[in-house]
């Protein structure tokens, strides 16, 4: 491998300890990964930032990290923590694990880590420009930046995403390469694709069936797109992809840049080779009836995964107006949105209705399993497809009015079938 007069020194330790521990992590898994060299990187996005998935061993390696003397040498940012930074009492955390929770934030804050605790930083102001390499770690961020930015990133871990900003590179292998980005399926799909369930539906199916590959979407007679979809569809597809089956880049034709400019962008795009195999989707009952368990009472509704947009909290906020909910609402979003939110009142009428717009965290890293909560609707099919496994609920997936439905009524009364939606 290929490494630099100055990646040289970084791993002979000229620059300090904490330096060097990163460059033998990024070098191993280069090794592992047999990257022929390192790449630049112009952000990192750092997950493992929740105490309910660190733990103490997790929180210890962070802090002796950082006793080394690291700091971030490229814009760094957090993925969602395990609680509301602010109003983690209202959500029922308790105080023990809230002390926790704030010591690696602040372990990660000084390491020049920025407090964003989001999985859409690129709605915060971290916009990746096409092309640029990143070492990225929150699955649906990674999809967005490869799929919708054409940036280029792997699905780093924790620790990895970490190494690459306090060195500033990562190896250069997978999605990083121009030749690993064309498509290894092409998807027709003949279906309706019209809310953003169907959309999360059409993900969850679709990354089932090409696991760890790379997509490429056309839309076919009754599938035919009537419009652009739009930033929060395209948000729904690709984190249910990368939870059904790990895939980090899609190409949507006509819609996706790479898709659109992929030789202009370096991307080696076999569309028409036959020897690509085809997958047909013409019904998403399937992925409907996979993600929604038989419950009619709903104690708990889960709205903003990924982080909702200002404009799925004013929708919310619409749909809310003059009703009052029975369950427990919960619109997750980052704080820099819930701030825009405020501004235009928008969680004023949402929580004067029952519900909470809460900052830096979602269902899936908060530790739901402590707080007796059973069944939970949502429009997210990644939040439906974790939530038995990681927050021990049973779940209803749905469109966001069928979401916002069961929490005025306490019950799901939606049909599961995307006809209905
Ligand atoms: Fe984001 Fe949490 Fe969903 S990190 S994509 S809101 S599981």
């Amino acid at each position: 491998m290929r490494l630099t007069e100055e990646e040289r020194a970084m791993l002979a330790g000229t620059e300090g300890p904490a330096v060097q521990k990163a460059m033998q992590i990024i070098v191993a898994l280069a090794e592992i990964y047999e990257a022929v060299e390192l790449v630049p990187v112009a952000s990192a996005q750092i997950a493992g930032v929740s105490y309910k998935n660190l733990g103490d061993a997790g929180l210890e390696f962070l802090e002796e990290w950082a006793a080394l003397g690291a700091r971030a040498c490229v814009p760094a940012f957090m993925n969602p923590a395990g609680m509301d930074l602010e109003r983690w009492r209202e959500m029922g955390i308790a105080p023990t694990f809230a002390r926790q929770q704030q010591r690696v934030v602040e372990t990660l804050g000084s390491m020049g880590v920025a407090l964003t605790c989001t999985c859409t930083p690129y709605l915060v102001g971290y916009v990746p420009q096409a092309g640029e390499h990143l070492a990225w770690s929150e699955s649906s961020a990674v999809s967005f930046a490869n799929s919708v930015l054409a940036a280029r990133s792997n699905r780093e871990g924790g620790p990895s995403a970490l190494a690459a900003a306090i060195t500033g590179r990562t190896a250069a292998y997978g999605l990083h390469l121009s030749e690993n980005r064309g498509p290894t399926h092409v998807i027709e799909v003949r279906c309706p694709v019209r809310s953003e369930a169907d959309f999360g539906a059409l993900g969850y199916l679709v990354g089932l069936q090409v696991a760890d590959g790379v997509p490429y979407f056309r839309f076919r007679g009754e599938g035919s797109l009537d419009r652009v979809p739009n930033q929060e569809r395209l948000m729904a597809l690709g984190a249910a992809m990368a939870a059904s089956g790990a895939v980090a880049l899609y190409h949507m034709e006509r819609v996706t840049p790479e898709a659109r400019r992929g030789v202009a962008l370096g991307t080696v795009l076999r569309v028409d080779d036959a020897a690509l195999p085809t997958i047909d989707v013409s019904d998403l009952s399937e992925g409907y009836a996979a993600l929604n368990s038989p419950l009619d009472e709903i104690d708990f509704v889960s709205l903003g995964c990924p982080h909702s947009t200002l404009a799925d909290i004013d929708r919310v906020a619409t749909l809310l107006d003059g009703r009052r909910v029975r369950a427990t609402l919960w619109i997750t979003t980052s704080r820099q949105v819930r701030s825009l939110a405020e501004q235009r009142r928008l969680v004023e009428r949402i929580e004067a209705a029952g519900g909470k717009v809460f900052a830096d965290t979602c269902l899936v890293v908060a530790p739901m399993e402590e707080m007796g909560f059973k069944a939970m609707a949502t429009n997210s099919a990644k939040a439906a497809f974790y939530s038995p496994t990681h927050s021990g609920l049973e779940r209803r997936f749905g469109t966001t009015e069928q979401c916002v439905e069961a929490a005025i009524t306490g019950r799901w009364t939606g049909s599961s079938d995307h006809l209905g939606a």
